[in-house]
């Protein structure tokens, strides 16, 4: 899909997103291993998170998904069965590699695979580990999707990740629900722990010292009802557009505020953007609260940047929405230590130079980053998503700003996180 879009004047409104991508895929999976109902209100509507729950429902587990909100009965750890074909994760890393962890531990082989970006996505990390409990994985050229997963009884371990991943971390603590005794993961960087605070929620033992996670093997998960704090993630693209069109003012309602994710805000914050919250309350153990973005053009410009180790891993999802703003900003945007943006559903280093150079935009590439240097203008370009949901919304936000009407190929790849991204763009750009 095409889709033409114009410079604004203004970004004004409130709006409230739909649920957090990665909670829901937590959610979606922890309820299907639990014992009863759980319902789930405000469940993503994006591709990814459905891919989670047509899986589960090919593992046995009844789910039920009316008017946003979604019921999954599950019959305990052990109360999956064996799928009766492939599993298909269709785009989604999170699907694959955090319900891994599951299926390694049970008494089936499983295949799972996905489209072909996620065919091409790094899967040692999981599975390393993953045979180390005890599972053994057997993937295409030893390292991409499908995998066919033969779950065996695991034994509970301690492991160090090699690299700052909240989907590794996920998938072996879900493995670890299975060991016989205590699983530690020790983590370079503090990533999400949305796993962690959900896992606790159904039941589960879990501690968190530092950069260290155990959980406690073999808990009895029970169903709960919860709902899903707004996706941050999402909120971020209409954030940077406040923050570089005209004089804007948006509020964001139900925003998830966990600390893990919220660096987001800190980040624009200490970038000179005016950014409030406020109503904070806390739902499932996560944080959630409105947030008030205002810009106006004589003292908004954001001056700019530098993220680096821990802050890169935090913000890992929205560096291309934060090269965008970096481009508008005063002095520009550094990323460091994000060679991790080369294996995500595109090489993302690559996708943002691709897009900033059709606009005539400068930036410098590094393997593991970029610099963008600030105060530029964005030109009028036919624009491409690349298949990438989060490119395709990065370059809307800069087409806002852009001297002239811009296309974008391949819209409709926004539909994996956040479908309803074009029309409450329309709402709330003029
Ligand atoms: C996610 C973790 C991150 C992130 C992805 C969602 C999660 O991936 O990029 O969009 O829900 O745990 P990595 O674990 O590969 O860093």
């Amino acid at each position: 899909m095409r889709k033409q879009i114009s410079p604004a004047a203004s970004v004004s409104g409130a709006i409230q997103l739909p649920g957090d991508k990665s909670i829901s895929h937590r959610y979606a999976m922890i309820a299907s291993i639990a014992e009863g109902e759980t319902k789930i209100s405000n469940y993503s509507t994006g591709a990814d998170c459905q891919s989670t729950l047509e899986c589960m429902r090919g593992l046995g587990a009844a789910i039920e998904r009316r008017n946003g909100v979604v019921r999954i009965h599950g019959h305990g750890l052990h109360g999956l069965r064996e799928p009766s074909g492939v599993l298909d994760a269709g785009n989604s890393g999170s699907t694959i590699r955090m319900l891994s962890g599951i299926l390694a531990a049970q008494p089936f082989a499983t295949t799972i695979g996905g489209d072909e970006s996620l065919s091409r996505r790094p899967m040692e990390r999981i599975i390393k580990p993953l045979g180390q409990m005890g599972a053994r994985i057997e993937a295409r050229e030893n390292r991409f999707p499908p995998l066919k997963i033969h779950g065996s009884a695991l034994h509970s371990m301690e492991y160090t990740l090699p690299m700052a991943s909240a989907q590794v971390k996920s998938c072996v603590l879900l493995a670890g629900l299975y060991g016989d005794g205590q699983t530690t993961v020790h983590e370079p960087l503090r990533t999400r722990d949305h796993t962690e605070l959900a896992l606790r929620e159904f039941g589960a033992d879990v501690e968190i010292d530092r950069l260290a996670v155990t959980v406690t093997g073999r808990p009895r998960l029970k169903a709960r009802e919860l709902r899903i704090p707004g996706d941050l993630s999402s909120a971020a693209f209409f954030l940077v557009a406040a923050l570089i069109v005209g004089e804007s003012s948006l509020t964001i309602h139900g925003g998830g505020l966990n600390p893990t994710r919220s660096t987001l805000l800190d980040f624009l914050a200490a970038m000179g953007a005016q950014i409030k919250i406020l109503d904070v309350t806390s739902t499932g153990g996560e944080l959630v609260g409105d947030v008030l973005v205002r810009r106006l053009p004589a003292s908004g410009r954001v001056i700019g940047g530098i993220l680096e180790k821990a802050r890169t891993a935090a913000l890992i999802d929205e560096i291309p929405v934060l090269a965008v703003l970096g481009a508008a900003s005063e002095e520009g945007l550094i990323v460091r230590d994000a060679s991790e943006l080369r294996v995500k559903e595109t090489d993302r280093i690559a996708t943002i130079a691709e897009n900033f150079k059709r606009m005539g935009v400068a930036i410098e590439l590094r393997e593991d980053g970029f610099e963008v240097p600030g105060r530029q203008q964005f030109h009028a370009a036919e624009l491409d998503s690349f298949g990438d949901h989060r490119i395709a919304m990065a370059f809307s936000v800069a087409a806002l700003a852009a001297d002239g009407p811009c296309t974008i190929l391949g819209a409709d790849a926004a539909s994996v996180s956040f479908p309803e991204f074009f029309d409450t763009l329309q709402r709330i750009a003029e």
